[in-house]
C-alpha cells in the first residue's frame, strides 16, 4: 500500500458497473487518492441516485451524476449525422461519439474540483481509452490520465468481485452479460465472447433493442420524419423533442427488426474486431437524411460530402474530435445543412428499411425536366450539342491515338467471330 497522490483528488469516469466500482476503492486504497466519480448519462445509465450512492459506498468522497442526454444529441449525434459519418460505411459511432462528451464532463469536474488527475475504467486494447485520452489532452494538456484497468489492477472478473466484497462495495447479483457491452441513445455495441468467431452467428441473446426479423409484425409500418436544417424534429408530422424523437425511433425501428449491424472493424489500436450494433434510430435516420439529401443537394455536394462524412467518421473514431481539423470539417457541414429540410418516408418491414419518399420545399427535383410524360420542358433537341462538346477529348483522343482501334494494345479481348458471327444452331440430342 502506497500513499503516493496522498492529499491529492482524482476525479474517476464512473459508469456504475462493477470495472469503476472496484476502481474507486483500488484508487483510494493503492495510490492514496480521494476520489470523486463523474457520470454522463447518455440514455443508459438509468437510476442516476442509484449511481451515486453506489459511488459512495464504492469509497468515493463525492459523486457527480449529469443528464446529458439532450447534450449528446444535439452537439455530438446531430453533427455526426449530418455529416453522414459511419465508420467503414457503417458504423454509426454511438460509443465513439459519447466518449468526448464523458471526457468533458470529466474535465469540467476535474477543474471544479481543483483536481490534477482524472482516471476512466478502459482497457489497453480498445478505441475508448484512446478517446478518453486524447480529449483530456486537447482540453486540459495540464491533467494526467490514469487508466487502472490499462496497468495497475490486474484484476480478473473473479477477483474484482472478491475485492468488491471485502470493500463493501455491492455487487448485483444478476448475471453476467456474456459480452462486453457500450450503450448511449445513439445505439448499443457488443463485442467479445462467442462473437470473437466472425464465422459464427451473433446468438438471439445479443440483442435487446432489436426483435428478429422473422419475428416482427408482418405488416409493414410506415414512418415519416421531418428534418430541419439537417436535424429531425417531427415523427409522422407532429414535433418531438430531440430525446424524445431518438427513443421513439429505437422503439419504433427495434420492433419492426431494423438497426443491427454485423462487421469486422479496424481498431485505431491495430487489431481486426468482431463487433454487433443495434442502432435502430441511427440507422433509420442516416437512411432518411440521406434520402433527403438526395432532393436538395447538387451532384457535387453529394459527392464531395460523401468523402467528407468519411473523413468525418475516422476522426470520430480516432477519437479527434476536439482537434482544428474537426472544426473545418464542421463548418462545411454546417453549411452543406442549410437546404435539407422537408419529410421521408420509410418503410419498416421485417428486418428491412426503405425510403419510400421524399419531399422538401427546397427540392431540386423538378418533375417538368425529368418527365417522360406530358408537359416536357427538357429540350431534348440541345442534348446533341452537349454530346458534341462533352465528346470532344474523346473524340480527339480516338483520332490520334487509336486507344481502342483493331490491334492496339487495349483493344476488346473479344474475339471478332464472337461478334460476328451468327451462332449455329445446336442440334439437340434426343433420347431414344
Ligand atoms: N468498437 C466500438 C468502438 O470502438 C464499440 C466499443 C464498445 N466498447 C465496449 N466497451 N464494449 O466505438
Amino acid at each position: 500500500m502506497t500513499t503516493q497522490y496522498a492529499g491529492e483528488t482524482c476525479v474517476l469516469a464512473y459508469s456504475g458497473g462493477l470495472d469503476t466500482s472496484v476502481a474507486v476503492a483500488w484508487l483510494r486504497e493503492t495510490l492514496g487518492f480521494e476520489v470523486v466519480t463523474c457520470t454522463g448519462d447518455l440514455g443508459a445509465t438509468g437510476d442516476l441516485e442509484a449511481v451515486q450512492r453506489k459511488a459512495i459506498a464504492s469509497g468515493a468522497r463525492k459523486a457527480i451524476v449529469q443528464d446529458a442526454r439532450d447534450i449528446f444529441l444535439r452537439y455530438f449525434v446531430w453533427p455526426a449525422l449530418q455529416a453522414g459519418a459511419l465508420y467503414e460505411d457503417r458504423y454509426p459511432l454511438a460509443t465513439a461519439l459519447g466518449r468526448p462528451l464523458l471526457a468533458k464532463l470529466l474535465v469540467d469536474a476535474a477543474r471544479a474540483e481543483n483536481a490534477r488527475f482524472v482516471a476512466h475504467g478502459c482497457t489497453g486494447k480498445g478505441n475508448d481509452q484512446v478517446r478518453f485520452d486524447l480529449a483530456v489532452g486537447a482540453l486540459a494538456p495540464d491533467l494526467t490520465v490514469i487508466a487502472p484497468m490499462r496497468g495497475g489492477m490486474n484484476m480478473t472478473r473473479d477477483e474484482e468481485i472478491d475485492y468488491a466484497k471485502k470493500h463493501g462495495i455491492p455487487v448485483e447479483a444478476t448475471k453476467k452479460s456474456p459480452y462486453s457491452v457500450d450503450m448511449n441513445l445513439w445505439g448499443r455495441s457488443i463485442e467479445a465472447g462467442v462473437l470473437e468467431d466472425p464465422w459464427g452467428a451473433p446468438p438471439r441473446d445479443v440483442f435487446q433493442w432489436t426483435v428478429e426479423p422473422e419475428e416482427a409484425p408482418a405488416k409493414p409500418r410506415e414512418v415519416e420524419i421531418g428534418f430541419d436544417e439537417g436535424v429531425p424534429v417531427t415523427i409522422d408530422g407532429a414535433k418531438v423533442e430531440s430525446v424524445d424523437l431518438v427513443q421513439r425511433l429505437n422503439d419504433l425501428a427495434g420492433k419492426h427488426g431494423v438497426g443491427r449491424i454485423d462487421m469486422v472493424e479496424d481498431r485505431l489500436v491495430g487489431i481486426k474486431s468482431r463487433e454487433i450494433y443495434e442502432a435502430p434510430a441511427a440507422v433509420l435516420l442516416h437512411q432518411a437524411h440521406r434520402a433527403l439529401e438526395s432532393l436538395v443537394l447538387t451532384k457535387e455536394s453529394l459527392r464531395f460530402k460523401a468523402e467528407l462524412g468519411r473523413e468525418y467518421a475516422e476522426l470520430v473514431y480516432n477519437g479527434l474530435w476536439f482537434s482544428a481539423h474537426h472544426q473545418d470539417l464542421a463548418a462545411y457541414v454546417r453549411s452543406t445543412q442549410r437546404f435539407v429540410s422537408g419529410e421521408v418516408r420509410v418503410r419498416l418491414d421485417r428486418g428491412a428499411s426503405t425510403v419510400v419518399g421524399r419531399r422538401s420545399a427546397h427540392s431540386l427535383y423538378s418533375t417538368s425536366l425529368a418527365t417522360y410524360g406530358k408537359g416536357d420542358a427538357f429540350d431534348q433537341r440541345a442534348s446533341e450539342g452537349f454530346i458534341k462538346v462533352f465528346g470532344l477529348p474523346l473524340r480527339t483522343q480516338a483520332r490520334t491515338q487509336a486507344l481502342w482501334g483493331e490491334g492496339s494494345e487495349a483493344s476488346l479481348d473479344i474475339p471478332k467471330k464472337a461478334l460476328t458471327a451468327p451462332r449455329k444452331a445446336r442440334p439437340t440430342k434426343r433420347k431414344k
